[in-house]
């Protein structure tokens, strides 16, 4: 293989991302980061241990989201669902957070990354919830990109908590019936943010786990049997490729879109 690229004619020898197509690139990108367990028990480690070098794989991510001027990056960082864990691995997940937070803010602050977090952030540990506030209110004047951490994140609470919202404006008389999608969307979490293009979901599994259920009507899905420790920006850069492949069709024919 080595070989191979060795004796590629010189204008072949294009990397991944100099490939992508700049114009075309997704403005929000997805990520379900799956298979931190199962990378770290493969290495004969702790659970824990996975979830450290998975926050390498965010930090590449991001900065390669960043360099390519791509707008919105967000993360799936703790289901609801994830509650159910061991104590000890969720303890270390919200540890884990905090420590990281601090250790990034001042270089995601320095890169002009805005953070925004998404779920019920109330019922999070206080060190945890704070460590979050701060972040999101340090970087708020920032206008690169915006990275979106879902935590504790429900897709289906978030809906809840839309409909509730608004069955609490229509019961106080402000609200015009029947609700339009823009309207309901813009009860949820991600008011403002375009739907992503692209969800990526690391660790070969082929399911959604309560993400973004409104906001993924229409978004490319990508599914890599790699690890979330193992997804770097080489990898990014394919994900972006197979959906510069995609024809878009929002229900059309093909020959419509020509
Ligand atoms: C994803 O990796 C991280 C979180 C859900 C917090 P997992 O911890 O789910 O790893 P696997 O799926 O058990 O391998
Ligand atoms: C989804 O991963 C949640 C996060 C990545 C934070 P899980 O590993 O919790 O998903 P399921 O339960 O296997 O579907
Ligand atoms: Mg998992």
């Amino acid at each position: 293989m080595l070989d191979l690229i060795l004796f590629l004619p010189q204008g072949m020898k294009t990397s991944l991302k100099e490939r992508l197509d700049l114009k075309r690139l997704p403005t929000h990108v997805a990520v379900i980061m799956d298979g931190n367990g199962r990378w770290a028990k493969r290495e004969g480690m702790p659970r824990l241990f996975g979830h450290r070098a998975g926050v390498q794989s965010v930090r590449q991510i991001t900065e390669a989201c960043a360099e390519l001027g791509i707008r919105h990056l967000t993360l799936y960082a703790f289901s609801t669902e994830n509650w159910n864990r061991p104590v000890l691995e969720v303890t270390g997940l919200m540890d884990l957070l905090v420590e990281t937070l601090r250790r990034e803010l001042q270089a995601l602050h320095n890169n002009g990354v805005r953070l925004k977090a998404i779920g019920d952030l109330g019922a999070l540990p206080e060190k945890t919830r704070r460590a979050l506030e701060e972040a999101v209110a340090r970087t708020n004047d920032n206008t690169g990109l915006q990275l979106i951490l879902a935590i504790n994140y429900s897709a289906r609470w978030e809906i809840l908590h839309a409909a509730n919202a608004l069955a609490a404006e229509a019961a106080a008389g402000r609200l015009v019936t029947p609700v339009d999608e823009r309207t309901f969307a813009g009860q949820l979490s991600t008011a403002g943010i375009p739907d992503p293009e692209l969800l990526i979901r690391t660790s070969g599994e082929y399911r959604i786990s309560n993400f973004l259920l409104w906001q993924l009507a229409y978004t490319e899905l990508y599914f890599t049997s790699l690890f979330w420790p193992e997804f770097g920006k080489e990898q990014l850069y394919e994900a972006l490729l197979d959906y510069q492949q995609r024809e878009r069709r929002f229900g059309k024919t093909s020959e419509q879109l020509a």
